[in-house]
């Protein structure tokens, strides 16, 4: 039986989660602290979380660069309570109008629109708090805080939102739905690589390559998590699928069809398997890319060489780690 898709990426971040979880433990306000509501709702979105992506590509980052210490976990950490910030906000009945969210009520159907409001603009703040004291040296600290400020704000994920909201019910042209997602989805998962990049030290030429790894990731995320509503399942996606359709949403679907999408679909695996960083971390690149595709069903997934693909003889895995399993790059 072929193992589960992206199999080594999601045990090498596996090996890395409590960091993350603790460092997000270490943030948020006990539910005991007054006022207890807002705190609660915090933790009941934040815990137990999803596929937490972002600290993972933070930390990827982080490593790739050759960091040590605290400050991967820390950026991953800050990145996903934004992340979380976005769901909640992204759930609520004047956006996505959702009830359900990783298997568990959204924080508005649990505590109230106000307290869900709130909640998001609290973990907003408590990530820009987190970043301002991260342990790294402060021109570095100042470079991520710029940069995952720009990823948030009106020139990414808040951007995207409003073009988003603006675009339901309307036939837009593929090229403002890529730029939808570029911003929306895209912009966050490619700051926490980049980040994290800048976090562990990366030169110049590092980040560059993480840039391009990060855009072109954004925006596969997206088509899948597109996909995933009209062809995947609700144990998949922790809510019920077929959202977008009802809120007349402008996905890769209803705006190219699913034959065009499935094209999409492949060249945006290509084309992130062709801006992996190279070196010694380059199979978790490529297995995060399998992680994230390998979510939709066989169908889709077997064309991209995703699902039938077992791990990789012990050999190629060892000449991967040492850098030498690419060539070229
Ligand atoms: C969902 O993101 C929202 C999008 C940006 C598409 P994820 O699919 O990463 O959600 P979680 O964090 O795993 O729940
Ligand atoms: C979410 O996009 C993007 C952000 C939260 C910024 P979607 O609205 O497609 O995400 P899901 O499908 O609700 O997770
Ligand atoms: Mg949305
Ligand atoms: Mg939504
Ligand atoms: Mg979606």
């Amino acid at each position: 039986m072929p193992e589960r898709p992206g199999s080594q990426w999601w045990d090498w971040y596996q090996r890395r989660a409590p960091r993350v979880e603790r460092a997000l433990e270490g943030l948020l306000p006990a539910s005991t602290e007054r006022p207890q509501t807002i705190h609660r709702a915090m933790r009941h979105s934040v815990f137990p979380g999803g596929k937490r992506i972002r600290p993972g590509l933070a930390l990827l980052g982080f490593e790739t660069a050759g960091g040590k210490g605290a400050a991967g976990a820390q950026v991953g950490a800050a990145i996903e309570l934004l992340h979380t910030f976005s769901l909640i906000h992204d759930d609520l009945p004047c956006m996505d109008d959702d009830d359900l969210r990783r298997g568990r009520p959204t924080c508005h159907a649990k505590f109230g629109e106000a307290i869900a409001v709130l909640a998001g603009d609290a973990l907003q703040v408590l990530a820009f708090g987190a970043l301002a004291g991260l342990s790294v040296p402060p021109p570095v600290r100042v470079r991520v805080l710029a940069e995952i400020t720009n990823a948030v704000g009106t020139g990414g994920v808040i951007g995207g939102q409003v073009v988003d909201i603006e675009s339901e019910d309307r036939r837009i042209r593929p090229a403002t739905l890529r730029w939808i997602h570029a911003k929306k989805t895209g912009e966050l998962l490619r700051a926490s690589l980049v980040s994290g990049g800048l976090a562990g030290g990366a030169d110049g030429r590092l980040l560059r390559r993480m840039q391009e790894f990060g855009v072109r990731f954004g925006l596969l995320f997206q088509i899948v998590d597109d996909l995933l509503d009209v062809v995947g399942t609700s144990h998949v996606l922790g809510r019920d699928p077929g959202r977008d359709q009802v809120n007349g949403k402008a996905t890769y679907p209803s705006i190219l069809g699913l034959d065009r999408t499935r094209k999409e679909l492949q060249a945006s695996v290509a084309a992130c398997r062709d801006a992996v960083p190279a070196g010694r971390l380059a199979l978790y690149y490529e297995s995060l890319i399998e992680a994230v595709a390998g979510r939709l069903p066989e169908d889709w997934t077997d064309p991209l060489g995703i699902r039938v693909r077992r791990s990789p003889a012990p050999d190629a895995a060892r000449g991967a780690r040492n850098g030498t399993g690419r060539s070229g790059r």
